[in-house]
């Protein structure tokens, strides 16, 4: 294709040995592996094939049953189909380690980690890959420090640790894993990681605002009508209960996935590229977003949690309470809906609606950016004639779409809505797109922190976050709603928008 702009090429990795705390959880078994085999097997070389892996948790296991559940888990959730001979290669430089909760376990990860290196001729390059719940990072950080296994920021080669969302449970607790971690961590050497910044769509919007001048022309309340960010899982909590029903919702996925989303399509342009010029700009959106006071909680946020229904595929599902490992006194949401307001300059009076949950009707998560009306007159005199509209839509079927009235041909003067539609499959074919946690593991071994919150953006988030908890603690001022599993979510979510005189825009 021609007038191809390459501003940044991704490089090779450097050869460094990532260890995965909690390697027999969820987020290893679903996400990491997959991502680590993709970057040997793309065929892009981005990973040096020397490169290890170490598995570090509790449970005992063999080496021989990592690798084969490594595979299998791989098989099932990788976006590249396994290739046994590039499997070889991953699984020769895959290792495990048990002991992680053991008094000795991390003297073992120092004598395991020189013994791989030694082994396969590896520099001292290490990726500390915290995937294990909040309360156990700070610990997890100071076993390291003690064990000797951070080197200095200087040092010739990196420790670098990447910490997973949510980073704590609540604003006190996120400001206590952030002071653990500078304690014995150079911010650089801190990678928060939030796998949504990873995706292409939400990558692309940056491309999309600030090298396409017709949208930046028209982004802010001059033009905007309103906005619509949602996220929609068909899934179910599935066999994360014990995790999710200490989170929720808006800790889940609000916190973190969604103001980053928001923050990256609202933010000023920055004054380059770099990660500290991005991470201003973002920051500065949440500088002024609108808080979410009790006295207003009632009206602008609705909890939800779902019963039971018909899921995506048209089977029946059990509710959310009967879902196996929820306690009977659960207080989770498994929906947050939310009206807020980016109090600055260029948003001013322009109404951001979000909501997302799980086991809604599909899977979708979009942006919608809905344009003013134009004037009563001509065309919108008589009747209304449908806005613009903006669809950026961030999986499935990444792409986006703008909606436009035109006249049908004919000899008639007929109006009709039009969708110019822009699909990455079409466009960039099947496959081209690397998941998240590809392109984001490989920037951790590059030091590369463009794409990752920074403390005061985690330590911001939450206090937004923070101030909606505390409006809902006395479970009466907003009370639980219930939608079928396999709805859009719970009528309140509809009279939220409906009394600001808008509606759900279907994703
Ligand atoms: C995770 C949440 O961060 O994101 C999960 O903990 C959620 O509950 C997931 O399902 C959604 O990610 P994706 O990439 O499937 O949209």
């Amino acid at each position: 294709m021609d007038n191809l702009l390459t501003m940044q090429r991704a490089q090779p990795a450097p050869p460094c040995t990532v260890v995965i705390f909690g390697a027999s959880g969820d987020l290893a078994k679903r996400k990491l592996i997959p991502a680590l085999y993709n970057l040997v097997a793309c065929g892009q070389g981005m990973m040096p094939a020397k490169s290890a892996v170490l598995g570090f948790a509790r449970r005992e296991m063999s080496l021989d049953e990592f690798r084969k559940s490594a595979h299998d888990w791989t098989a099932r959730f990788s976006r590249l189909k396994v290739d046994e001979g590039c499997w070889a290669t991953f699984a020769d430089g895959l290792d495990y380690l048990s002991g992680l909760d053991h008094p000795d376990g991390f003297t073992k990860l120092k004598v395991k980690l020189e013994a791989i290196e030694k082994a396969r001729g590896l520099p001292p390059n290490r990726v500390y890959y915290l995937a294990i719940p909040p309360e156990a990072i700070g610990e997890s950080v100071e076993r390291l420090a003690q064990a000797g296994l951070i080197s200095p920021p200087d040092a010739p080669n990196f420790s670098s640790v990447v910490v997973e969302k949510p980073i704590g449970h609540d604003l006190p607790s996120a400001l206590e894993i952030n002071r653990v971690l500078v304690k014995h961590l150079d911010e650089s050497q801190i990678f928060r990681i939030d796998h949504y910044l990873g995706k292409e769509t939400v990558q692309n919007l940056l491309v999309l605002r600030f090298s396409n001048n017709i949208f930046e022309r028209l982004w802010g309340s001059r033009n905007v009508d309103h906005v619509q960010i949602t996220v929609a899982e068909a899934e179910g909590v599935g066999n994360r209960a014990a995790f999710y029903d200490c989170a929720g919702a808006l800790r889940d996925m609000v916190q973190n996935h969604i103001l980053q989303t928001l923050s990256l399509l609202t933010m000023e342009a920055p004054v380059s590229l770099d990660a500290t010029a991005i991470t201003d700009a973002k920051l500065n959106v949440l500088r002024t977003l609108r808080p979410i006071t009790p006295e207003h909680a009632r009206a602008t946020t609705v909890r939800a949690r779902y019963g039971a229904g018909i899921d995506a595929d048209g089977k029946p599902v059990a509710g959310y309470m009967d879902e196996p490992g929820v306690p009977d006194n659960s207080r989770a949401e498994t929906f947050v809906a939310l009206k807020t307001y980016i109090d600055n300059w260029r948003w001013s009076g322009v109404p951001f609606f979000i909501r997302t949950g799980k086991r809604m009707k599909r899977r979708a998560s979009s942006i919608y950016v809905q344009f003013k009306d134009v004037p009563q007159i001509l065309f919108n005199r008589d009747s209304a004639v449908p806005a613009n509209a903006l669809t950026i839509r961030i999986q499935p079927d990444e792409g986006f779409s703008f909606d436009v009235m035109t006249k049908r041909p004919g000899l008639d003067l007929v109006l009709q809505p039009v969708r110019m539609n822009l699909s990455y499959k079409t466009a960039f074919g099947d496959g081209a797109s690397p998941d998240g946690y590809e392109r984001l593991l490989l920037d951790v071994m590059d030091g590369d922190h463009t794409l990752f919150p920074s403390a005061q953006f985690v330590e911001k988030s939450w206090e937004f976050v923070q101030e909606i908890l505390d409006s809902w603690s006395d479970g009466a001022r907003v009370p639980m709603a219930e939608y079928p599993a396999g709805s859009w979510g719970p009528n309140e979510a509809d009279e939220l928008i409906g009394t600001a005189g808008r509606v759900w825009h279907e994703p």
